[in-house]
């Protein structure tokens, strides 16, 4: 009675260790290499395997083994009738020397003869062969009891419940890595068409090649020295190289004009926005904010912009952003009727009109943007690509910057930029 109880307790025990050995997901072979030696150990036998099923390959791949020799299959085999069989089973020992009948075990039949294997237990989870566990004889030599086989089927559920659970994190993780890619792709394919309308915009435009593409760079630079998000950051580049799309529908002789245009072709030009802002709303953009831009992009402040003479927190924040964008653009790259300003008048400009067009917080993370790249704190040279060389190096931009940084943002004696 006392050598049953001890017995109980030591199975018990090793069912308990599985059990934690199982709850541990971090290494997967070592968990199945330990339940094998639990399972053998506890039942004292001498030698046992534990495999995995592969539904595409129909076998058996062994996982763990020992006492087994080298001469023992990494894979067996299996034919449609031994799955359906094996499934029907269920999760219960089956005594490989009355199987015989089944093709599996006439294949393997001088294998598990000469590795002295006794029973055979598929393991079923939810309907599902997940694995199979090989056993060999007992140390003592006696049959395996009624009792025995109740512990290796509680074990086994174990097992194969940490091999479901791996199944079931591989193809997780497999369809995640696809809609990574499905995702990937997607947003590839929306950048690529984003840039493709902007270059048709531009197209459209001759006297200002590139318009549409240099306010999104803009945009983008605007965005990062704001502090926003990657995501943010990206959205802030569409919106800058969709602004203009409602030009796509004004007159190529109206936009292309040489000269000042009227106020009938000033009136038809002025419909952009809100055409924009049509053209955009029906595409689900992967950000927000993309057709309000398009339809704010020349509200200013102050209430004196269009088309709806919006003031300062009417205006959607992104729509700020593309208007300085835009805006910096305009007066930096020659027009037909009007040639560039100087980088200097341009910025002071900016500094002037912020508060009344421009929101001071956005002129001021893209004076520190363009600051950046002028004393070199920025290795990419945006600006130099985008106006010029000789154009961003022209005397006294940075001090320029510096001051104007310090006359706009409140701030302690302690954080001014130095001048020197
Ligand atoms: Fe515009
Ligand atoms: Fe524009």
């Amino acid at each position: 009675m006392a050598e049953n109880r001890n017995k109980l307790v030591h199975t018990f025990g090793a069912l308990a260790d599985l059990g934690q050995e199982v709850a541990n997901k971090n290494n997967f072979q070592e968990t199945i290499r330990t339940s094998l030696h639990l399972i053998l150990g506890s039942l004292g036998i001498m030698r046992g395997g534990v495999a995995r099923y592969s539904r595409f390959g129909h076998e058996f791949n062994m996982l763990a083994v020992r006492g087994l020799g080298d001469e023992f299959p990494l894979s067996l085999g299996l034919c449609y009738e031994d799955e359906r069989q094996f499934l029907v089973n269920g999760l219960h020992p089956i005594d490989i020397a009355r199987a015989k009948v089944l093709p599996f075990f006439q294949v393997y039949d001088r294998t598990f003869e000469s590795t002295k294997l006794e029973l055979m237990m598929p393991l079923v989870i939810r309907d599902e062969t997940v694995g199979a566990v090989f056993l060999g004889e007992k140390a003592t030599g006696d049959p395996y009891t009624s009792y025995d086989r109740e512990i290796i089927c509680a074990m086994g559920r174990h097992i194969g419940g940490a091999i479901a659970q791996r199944n079931m994190l591989a193809e997780l993780e497999r369809q995640a890595s696809e809609n990574r890619k499905l995702y990937e792709n997607l947003r590839t394919t929306y950048k690529d068409t984003v840039k493709a309308f902007a270059a048709a915009i531009d197209c459209k435009d001759k006297y200002t090649e590139g318009h549409s593409v240099r306010v999104g760079k803009y945009s983008e630079i605007i965005g990062a020295e704001l502090g926003w998000g990657e995501e943010e950051i990206e959205g802030a580049a569409v919106a800058g190289y969709l602004h203009d799309v409602g030009k796509l529908t004004v007159e190529r002789k109206i936009i292309n004009a040489p000269y000042r245009i009227n106020a009938k072709e000033s009136a038809e030009l002025n419909k952009h926005p809100a055409v924009g802002y049509e053209i955009l709303l029906p595409i689900h953009h992967p950000y927000t904010d993309v057709p309000l831009a398009a339809k704010y992009h020349h509200e200013r402040l102050d209430g004196h912009g269009y088309p709806d003479g919006l003031y300062d927190r009417e205006i959607p924040y992104i729509a700020k952003v593309v208007n300085l964008a835009d805006s910096f653009d305009a007066m930096t790259t020659d027009r037909p009727y009007k040639r560039r300003r100087p980088a200097g008048e341009v910025f002071d400009d900016l500094r002037r009109n912020s508060g009344k067009q421009f929101a001071p917080e956005i002129v001021a993370a893209f004076f520190r943007g363009i600051l950046k790249e002028l004393d070199g704190e920025s290795k990419d040279k945006r600006f130099r690509k985008l106006l010029g060389r000789e154009y961003m190096e022209s005397e006294g931009l940075a001090p320029m910057l510096k001051n104007s940084l310090n006359a706009m943002t409140p701030t302690s004696p302690l954080t001014m930029i130095s001048l020197d």
